[in-house]
């Protein structure tokens, strides 16, 4: 069994490059089917979900490969347009394969995708999007089968701003005939990324960031060279290990811009933060306090992703501080795991309130999901002994040279392998 093993107490300091953006990337991998042709995705972090879309569009016919961060995929050739269960359930993005193979052949056999349980996860939105767009969907046994006898550009009202169903419904429409104009689209900085890297394809799409999205269908696409963006859920979590070990720590190449929400939090906790163009410094001396309510809301509110690693951050803080979670149902898993370290949590319904402890103590604990797993290791910076954290397979997820970072940047923290 793999565990991160990591003895608290160590203050961080130093510098590090921040991974890009996982949950920009992986839409991206499915956009590069589209373009029929060559495409070099810079900057693409090693994560075992990205080694997930690689085998989905190795299944599929393509050429894919490595070259050093770069990641090459040739979708000149598409011989398949199914993808085995297997591969559906290894994580949720696979859903937004089926906008982009829709678009390119008009065909999609595929079943319900997996990803970290964080509550009912549907992808009705997905699915009542492309129909309006034209695709024929039958459900039978948990299999989708989506095909269509020609993609029809129209006008989308998501009732939600999701962002999976924001990107499958740029990605259909890209195939559609005509103008698609998407309203209550989501306003992440990852659709941003995939609106860009469509362009650079050749594609007509506009708006993305905001909540309207306008997409003209069919222009001849084409191969491209594009760098992901800086993973600002990445960087929040090296933030929140450097806020909760105190010390001084310095993120290179991130947009300070997309982390505003969780860097103002850190500087209500006692936390300096300086940030310029792409770089954020934090200095912290280990002591914080109780923050304001924390909402997590669709960007540009606060993201749910960093609502386990900014908790985990003030579990020591003096006072206490009310998490309110708007996005998903069951995000507080990992809770139960931090309240064995000595953590004071209450959770009713979707508010959690953490009170501070002086101290949490090392122990044995199971990572319940990318995001909390990070959590439980933030936590374990701060605490007294050794924190054993296993399962450790939702962290690498999302996190590339996780612990080599942490290490770099003082930790004393390291893997097994057993
Ligand atoms: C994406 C991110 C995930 C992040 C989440 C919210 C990726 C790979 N994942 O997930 O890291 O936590 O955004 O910022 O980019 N919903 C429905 N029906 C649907 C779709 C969504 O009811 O068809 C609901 C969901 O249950 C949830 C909310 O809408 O309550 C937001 O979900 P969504 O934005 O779609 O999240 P994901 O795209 O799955």
């Amino acid at each position: 069994m793999n565990l991160i093993e990591v003895t608290g107490g160590r203050p961080l300091q130093g510098e590090i490059r921040v991974q890009g953006a996982k949950n920009s990337v992986l839409p991206i991998l499915a956009a590069t089917i589209l373009s029929g042709g060559v495409c070099e995705i810079q900057r693409c972090p090693r994560l075992s979900d990205v080694d997930s879309a690689i085998r989905i569009l190795r299944y599929l016919g393509c050429d894919v490969h490595w070259e050093a961060e770069t990641l090459v995929v040739d979708t000149t050739v598409l011989q398949r347009c199914d993808i085995p269960d297997a591969m559906m359930r290894e994580m949720r993005s696979s859903v937004i394969f089926l906008g982009a193979i829709l678009a390119r052949i008009g065909q999609v056999d595929m079943s319900y995708p997996g990803g970290c349980e964080l509550g009912p996860r549907p992808i009705d939105f997905h699915l009542s999007a492309l129909r309006s767009l034209g695709a024929d969907i039958t459900e039978n046994a948990g299999v989708l089968h989506c095909d269509t006898t020609g993609l029809q550009g129209t006008e989308i009202v998501l009732s939600l701003p999701s962002v999976g169903a924001t990107e499958n419904v740029i990605l259909a429409a890209c195939g559609a005939e005509g103008t698609t104009v998407l309203h209550n689209a989501a306003r992440e900085p990852e659709i941003a990324d995939l609106q860009k890297f469509l362009c650079l394809c050749g594609a007509e799409v506009r708006g993305a960031g905001s909540s309207t999205v306008v997409i003209e269908g069919k222009r001849p696409l084409h191969g491209c060279r594009h760098q992901v963006i800086a993973d600002r859920i990445a960087a929040a979590t090296y933030l929140a290990a450097g806020a909760a070990a105190g010390g001084e720590i310095c993120l290179q190449g991130v947009d300070y811009r997309h982390l505003s929400t969780v860097t103002t939090a850190l500087s209500e906790a006692g936390c300096r933060i300086r940030s310029d163009n792409h770089v954020i410094t934090l200095y912290s001396d280990g002591h914080l306090r109780a923050i304001s309510p924390i909402r997590t809301s669709p960007y540009p509110g606060f993201p749910t992703d960093a609502q386990a690693v900014l908790m985990a951050a003030l579990l020591k803080s003096t006072g206490t501080t009310v998490f309110v979670e708007n996005i998903f149902e069951n995000r507080y898993r990992h809770v139960a795991e931090l309240t064995r370290m000595g953590a004071d949590i209450r959770i009713e319904g979707r508010v959690a309130v953490v009170c501070g402890v002086e101290k949490l103590r090392g122990t044995s604990v199971q990572a319940t999901d990318l995001r909390g797993g990070a959590a439980l290791v933030v936590a374990g910076l701060q605490a007294e002994g050794v924190t054993q954290v296993g399962n450790i397979h939702h962290i690498e997820r999302g996190y590339n040279d996780f612990v080599e970072n942490l290490t770099h940047l003082g930790a004393e923290i390291r893997r097994t392998d057993t």
